[in-house]
C-alpha cells in the first residue's frame, strides 16, 4: 500500500481528484467505482470545480457505486442514488444510464449476482474510491465479512447505524440492511484509492494499515491488493507507528515521479 500523509483534508480531496482526472485523461471510457459517506464529498466538490473549468469530462465514463440502503426509495434524500445525483452526477456530463447501484428490491441474492455480472460486462473497475467506517468497514462490509465476499445483502452494525444517524432524522430511521459489493468484488478493482480524514479515523487507520489481515477489520484486506493508495490527513495519520517511514518513502517516490514528467 502506498500511504500518503497530507497536511489537510483539503489536500486529500485535491490529490484524490488528481487520481480521478489522470484516470479519465488516460482513458475517457474508464469504469469508476464510487463511494458515499461524508469523506468523499470534498473530492466530488473538487471534481465539480475542475469540470467547471473544463479540466475533466465524465461523458464516456461508467460508474458503479459500492452500496445502497435496503428499504429506502431511490428518491429518498438519504439513498445513495440521491446522494450521488446531488453531489456529482447532476452537475457533470455523465450519462445517468451509465451510473449503477446494486438493486434493493426483489430477490437480493439474485440482485447481487446481477450486479456482479454487470461489473464483468463493463470490463471491471479501473479505479475504486473507498472511505472507511470507524469499525473498519469498507462499503457496507461489516467486521466478520468474508474476505472473498461478493455483492450481497448485509446487515448493518449498531455502530455503523449510529455513525450514519447524523444524516437521518433519528437512529430509528437508519435502515438495518444494505446491499453492498463484497470485499472480493472490491479487490477485483485494478486500482484502489482509500481516503480517510479526521481524528475519529486514526485508530482504525492504524489497524487496517499496520495490523494483521483479518475479517474483523475488513479494510485490512486491502493489504492483499497490489495497487492501493491511501490518502490520509495528519489527524487520521496520528496513530500510525511508521508515519516517518511512509513520509520518507513518499518523498523518494514523488521525486522519482517528478523526474519522469
Ligand atoms: C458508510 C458507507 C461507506 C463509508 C462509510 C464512512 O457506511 N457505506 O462506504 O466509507 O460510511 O463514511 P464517512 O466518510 O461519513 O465517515
Amino acid at each position: 500500500m502506498r500511504i500518503v500523509i497530507l497536511e489537510s483534508a483539503e489536500s486529500v480531496s485535491q490529490r484524490a481528484a488528481d487520481l480521478f482526472c489522470d484516470q479519465l485523461k488516460r482513458n475517457p471510457n474508464s469504469v469508476l467505482g464510487l463511494a458515499t459517506g461524508g469523506t468523499p464529498v470534498a473530492t466530488y466538490r473538487e471534481l465539480l470545480r475542475r469540470y467547471d473549468q473544463n479540466q475533466v469530462s465524465f461523458e464516456h465514463a461508467t460508474t458503479f457505486n459500492l452500496d445502497e440502503y435496503v428499504g429506502l426509495e431511490p428518491a429518498h434524500e438519504q439513498s445513495y442514488r440521491s446522494f450521488m445525483n446531488r453531489e456529482l452526477f447532476e452537475s457533470v456530463d455523465i450519462d445517468l444510464a451509465q451510473t449503477h447501484f446494486p438493486a434493493t428490491l426483489g430477490d437480493l441474492t439474485e440482485a447481487g449476482q446481477r450486479y456482479e455480472a454487470s461489473l464483468v460486462e463493463a470490463g471491471g473497475i479501473d479505479l475504486q474510491l473507498l472511505g472507511i467506517g470507524t469499525d473498519g468497514h469498507i462499503a457496507f462490509n461489516e467486521p466478520g465479512s468474508s474476505l472473498a465476499s461478493r455483492t450481497r445483502p448485509k446487515a448493518l452494525t449498531q455502530r455503523t447505524r449510529m455513525d450514519n444517524a447524523r444524516f437521518f432524522d433519528s437512529l430509528e430511521s437508519v435502515p438495518k440492511l444494505s446491499m453492498t459489493m463484497g470485499i472480493g468484488t472490491i479487490l477485483d478493482a485494478k486500482q484502489i484509492l482509500l481516503i480517510a480524514t479526521g481524528q475519529n479515523k486514526s485508530k482504525v487507520c492504524r489497524k487496517f494499515i499496520e495490523g494483521p489481515v483479518t475479517a474483523l477489520v475488513p479494510a485490512s484486506a486491502l493489504q492483499m491488493h497490489p495497487r492501493v493508495t491511501v490518502l490520509l490527513d495528519e489527524e487520521a495519520a496520528q496513530d500510525l507507528e511508521r508515519a516517518d517511514y511512509y513520509r520518507e518513502v513518499e518523498a523518494i517516490q514523488s521525486s522519482l515521479e517528478n523526474q519522469n514528467t
